[in-house]
C-alpha cells in the first residue's frame, strides 16, 4: 500500500464534524450535531488525514495544507464492555474513525491508526480499543487489532466488536 500523500495532524474537534456527518452519522441532521460529549475532555486527541494532492471532494479545514480526507478521535476511556488483562490508565478509546468513500484504499485509515498508535505510546499507553462496526471488522484486523467479545448492536449504526490494538505493534513496524 503506498501513502506518499496522506499525512496525519492533529486537528480540532470541530474539523472533524463534517467529515462525521458525511461518513459515519448521515441520520443526524447537521454536521454540527456530530459531537461526543468527551469531545473536549481532558486529554482528547482529534487526527485529521490529510491528502497533499489537491481534490475538489476533500474537505477544507483551516490550519491544514490540504483537504481532509480521514479522521479519528482518541479517548482516555478505559475499556469497560468487556474484562481486559490490562490497567485503566493503559489504554485510549478511538472513536469516530472514517475516510471519506473517494479516499478509500489510498492508506488513510491505515496512517490514522498508525498515528493513533504514536500517540497511545506517547502518551505512555500500550493499548487502544474501539467499538468497530461489522463493515470495518476486516480493516481492523488488517490493522493488528484482535476481537474481545462477541458481536452486539448500536441502535441507529448497526453490529458492532469490541476490538484492540497492542501499540507496540506499530513501533515494531507490524501495521
Ligand atoms: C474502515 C475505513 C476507515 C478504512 O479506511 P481506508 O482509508 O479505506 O483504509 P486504508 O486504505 O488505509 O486500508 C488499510 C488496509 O486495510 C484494508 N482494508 C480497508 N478496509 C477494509 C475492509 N472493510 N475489510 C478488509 N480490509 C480492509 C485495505 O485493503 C488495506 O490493506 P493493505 O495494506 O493490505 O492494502 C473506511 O472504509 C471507512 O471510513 N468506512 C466507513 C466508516 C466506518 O465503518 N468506520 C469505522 C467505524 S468503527
Amino acid at each position: 500500500m503506498t501513502t506518499p500523500d496522506i499525512r496525519v495532524h492533529p486537528i480540532r474537534s470541530q474539523d472533524t464534524q463534517v467529515l462525521r456527518h458525511r461518513v459515519l452519522w448521515p441520520h443526524k441532521p447537521s454536521p454540527e450535531a456530530c459531537v461526543l460529549p468527551v469531545d473536549d475532555d481532558p486529554g482528547a486527541v482529534h487526527l485529521g488525514a490529510w491528502k497533499q494532492e489537491k481534490v475538489p471532494w476533500g474537505i477544507r479545514v483551516p490550519g491544514l495544507p490540504g483537504p481532509l480526507v480521514g479522521a479519528c478521535s482518541l479517548f482516555q476511556q478505559h475499556c469497560d464492555r468487556v474484562s481486559v488483562p490490562w490497567q485503566e490508565g493503559d489504554d485510549l478509546r478511538l472513536r469516530v474513525m472514517g475516510t471519506l468513500p473517494q479516499a478509500r484504499g489510498m492508506g488513510a485509515g491505515a496512517a490514522l491508526v498508525r498515528a493513533a498508535a504514536e500517540e497511545a505510546q506517547r502518551q505512555g499507553r500500550s493499548m487502544v480499543w474501539c467499538d468497530a462496526r461489522e463493515v470495518a471488522f476486516g480493516f481492523y484486523e488488517r490493522m493488528g487489532f484482535v476481537f474481545l467479545n462477541d458481536m452486539y448492536h448500536i441502535p441507529d449504526i448497526g453490529p458492532h466488536r469490541t476490538m484492540a490494538l497492542d501499540v507496540s505493534l506499530a513501533a515494531q513496524s507490524k501495521i
